[in-house]
């Protein structure tokens, strides 16, 4: 057993989702705490008053007063060719893709460019205090090792996979059927269960895939129920209307992936936006999880999600890097508040900061690993400085409560606000 090590800051986790309330009992809050911490996994995790007495005066102690020290971020979609592309001005999903997305994509088939732009997004993630993401590759299969190399050099745990296209896109970047089985298949048995890392098969979205590859995705699930699906869903109303074209016997497009077996748990459908009820209750009772992604769906004009439609069922969020525009988990949550009032509901801040952890590692099914501060899970986690910009001081000044100083973080914080990050009990990135 490596040396014991001890955090001292206020502490935020959660058991559960506390939805509206904030005395909800799903939230565990220390306002001075200290987290117990060896061999990169939480050991412990208390009031300081009860712990600090009974350490040995050995046991190194950070100190970090005036912070707030919570599980790691979860970005539960992001396309990591898009990173370059992030913010590229104006139209919808489709032309945006034609025009932006496929020629920076068509780059990754050159492994020194994947190399550099995997070292950059990691970098990126960790800036923001992502230490768990699920992600997007290229189509190609050098890419997917190009991310997790880099991520291994970080000890991130990280869900990744090519995508699946074979047809719609630029000719280079379709794969046939086959090939794209064999490339997935060689890249799980390289990847999938490696350290910390896990392998998603990745059909782009189902106007970009024949009826054979989406069969060929079905077969490659098939083979281990470990493996994650990672796709989008119903983002946009012109998608709709070409995959309603595409596949004119299905009932609806979520149909089209349950028909070929792609709806279980550790499937993950980025957006959502125009499910009908049926949808709904397959997504439920298949244990599919949602992945909000608010930031693009702003950006890109898509729609607004339906945040309590979901309540039932598994939800996380989203950055989707290039469509979003931006890495930050808080950025990301600012704008799902907006989206939410746009649409006559709300996102508690404490709900917030739940599905920023927690709930996004139960959307991937890694919350026996990552997402709070229970004994034996991993020592991810981040440090919030909540007086980064004098606008979060002034405003943190006037607040009253927990939910009230969280809702500042998550409306007017960003990368400033993330102050150290931490992954298996190591600073991975620090300010100043
Ligand atoms: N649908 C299919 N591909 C993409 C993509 O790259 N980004 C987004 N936002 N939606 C998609
Ligand atoms: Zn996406």
């Amino acid at each position: 057993m490596t040396e014991l090590r001890a955090f001292r800051a206020e502490l935020l986790d959660f058991t559960g989702d506390p939805g509206e309330n904030p005395d909800s009992a799903h939230v565990r809050h220390r306002p001075d705490g200290l987290l117990l911490v060896a061999d990169g996994r939480i050991v412990e995790c208390g009031p300081a008053a009860r712990l600090l007495p009974q350490l040995s005066p050995e046991v190194p102690v950070e100190y970090f007063p005036d912070r707030l020290l919570m599980p790691g971020f979860v970005d539960a979609h992001i396309h990591y060719p898009q990173t370059d592309i992030i913010a590229s001005y104006g139209s919808d999903l489709l032309d945006w893709l034609q025009t932006y997305t496929y020629p920076a994509e068509r780059a990754f088939a050159d492994p020194a460019h994947a190399h550099e732009l995997a070292g950059v997004f990691i970098e990126e993630l960790l800036r923001h205090g992502t230490t768990t993401a699920l992600v997007m590759a290229s189509v190609h299969p050098q890419s997917v090792d190009a991310l997790f190399t880099a991520a291994a050099g970080q000890r991130l745990r990280l869900v990744a996979g090519k995508l699946l296209m074979d047809r719609h896109v630029p000719e280079d970047l379709c794969d046939p059927a086959d090939a794209g089985y064999a490339d997935s298949l060689a890249l799980i048995r390289r990847w999938h269960g490696h350290g910390r890392f896990h392998y998603a098969i990745t059909p782009r979205f189902a106007p970009t895939s024949t009826e054979g590859q989406l069969d060929v995705c079905g077969r490659l699930a098939r083979l281990d129920d470990s493996l994650f699906i990672h796709s989008h869903v119903a983002e946009s109303q012109r998608e709709l209307e070409w995959v309603a074209g595409l596949f004119p016997w299905a009932r609806s497009y979520l149909d089209v992936y349950d028909r070929f077996g792609l709806l279980r748990r550790r499937a993950v459908y980025a957006h959502c936006l125009h499910l009908d009820a049926a949808d709904r209750t397959r997504m439920c009772e298949s244990g599919a999880s949602v992945a909000f992604c608010p930031g693009s769906n702003l950006f890109l004009g898509s729609g607004l999600l339906d945040l309590p439609a979901c309540a039932a069922g598994h939800l996380a969020l989203g950055t989707d890097v290039g469509g979003g525009t931006s890495f930050s988990l808080l950025h990301t949550l600012a704008e799902g508040y907006k989206v939410a009032r746009l649409a006559g509901h709300t996102l508690a801040p404490l709900r917030g900061f739940y599905l920023a952890t927690l709930g996004g590692a139960r959307a991937l099914d890694l919350d026996a690993h990552i997402g709070s501060f229970e004994p034996g899970r991993e020592a991810d986690f981040v440090v919030l400085d909540p007086g980064a910009t004098q606008l979060l001081t002034r405003r943190t000044a006037r607040a009253v409560s927990l939910a009230e100083r969280l809702f500042a973080l998550m409306m007017l914080g960003d990368d400033r606000a993330i102050a150290r990050v931490y992954v298996l009990g190591e600073c991975v990135h620090a300010i100043g």
